[in-house]
């Protein structure tokens, strides 16, 4: 495990006005609409090198990784928006797991990629599983950002039965009302304003439908504790210190059933540590992708 000092400046704040990163957050310049499987899928694609697929979680969507993505030059870096968030209006094509992971696949085929990094956030991290079962010849490495392996117990089960009916009759404001205190550490609640505001805009570009798609997409979720010990990629599991929704000693614990697997806990972050302390986990990252080159 490596030992990390928290950092101070985050990419997204405003006294950074002038800095190259500020400026390709506000104009991220290299978004793309691919037609995934009949589906419209905004993608975020960057630079060039070793391909990294960035998988969003839940209930956010692709701009979650920018403060990330910004810091990470060097690598071709691909942050594509899942099915759940291009959702429209009508729109009755199924949004479960599979569809999702063979939305990714599809990605990376008409990207002309055999393989990439595959690299996921919590809800992203059951994505990455999802790959592993079927798609482990398209995976270079894996980074399992603030995920667990495991299926949801009955009660979790039945928690997501109750937020996927109040997003349907309450819309997604009030799911990022109900998510928002228990996503991000509680410093960052007080010390991170514009991080706040991030994760409520992308929540508020979630509709109702997809928030309740994915509820119930995660709610069917296989256990996928039997895949640790096969997983023959190398593997970088990284947590927050104040992560309350999978606290760090389930990641630990990930991390030591995974052969050669790297543990990191991220000081001073969440649930959403690449958003809240980009800088810490881009050199956590960077080391990582370097080791594997
Ligand atoms: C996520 O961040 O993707 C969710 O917290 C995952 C979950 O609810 O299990």
């Amino acid at each position: 495990m490596q030992n990390l000092i928290k950092s101070r400046r985050h990419p997204l704040s405003p006294s950074e006005p002038g800095s190259r990163i500020s400026r390709r957050l506000s104009q991220p310049g290299g978004t793309r609409t691919f037609e995934i499987r009949g589906i419209p899928i905004d993608v975020d694609v960057q630079g060039d090198g070793l391909p990294i697929l960035f998988v969003h979680g839940f209930p956010l969507d692709r701009t979650m990784w920018r403060p990330l993505t910004g810091l990470l030059t060097g690598h071709y870096r691909i942050c594509p928006d899942l099915r759940t968030v291009a959702h429209r209006l009508g729109d009755t094509a199924p949004r479960g797991m599979q569809e999702m992971a063979d939305d990714l696949a599809t990605l990376l085929d008409q990207l002309e990629l055999d393989r990439a990094v595959i690299c996921g956030l919590s809800m992203g991290g059951y994505l990455a599983f999802e790959m592993v079962r079927r798609y482990a010849e398209r995976i270079r490495a894996l980074v399992l950002c603030n995920t667990r392996a495991e299926a949801d117990t009955d009660e979790g089960r039945a928690n997501r039965d109750a937020l996927a009916a109040l997003a349907r009759e309450r819309g997604s404001a009030v799911v990022a009302e109900q998510m928002l205190p228990k996503l991000i550490a509680r410093e960052s609640l007080v010390g991170l304003p514009e991080v706040v505001e991030h994760v409520r805009a992308m929540i508020d570009r979630n509709n109702a439908d997809g928030i309740a798609d994915a509820l119930i997409a995660m709610k069917h979720r296989p256990d996928s504790t039997p895949q640790l010990a096969q997983i023959a990629v190398p593997t970088l599991v990284i947590t927050g210190d104040d992560d309350r929704i999978m606290p760090s000693e389930h990641s630990r614990r990930m991390a030591a059933a995974i052969s050669g697997a790297r543990f990191v806990v991220i000081p001073g972050s969440g649930h959403l540590s690449p958003l809240e302390q980009p800088v810490s986990v881009s050199r956590v990252l960077g080391e990582f992708l370097e080791s594997i080159h």
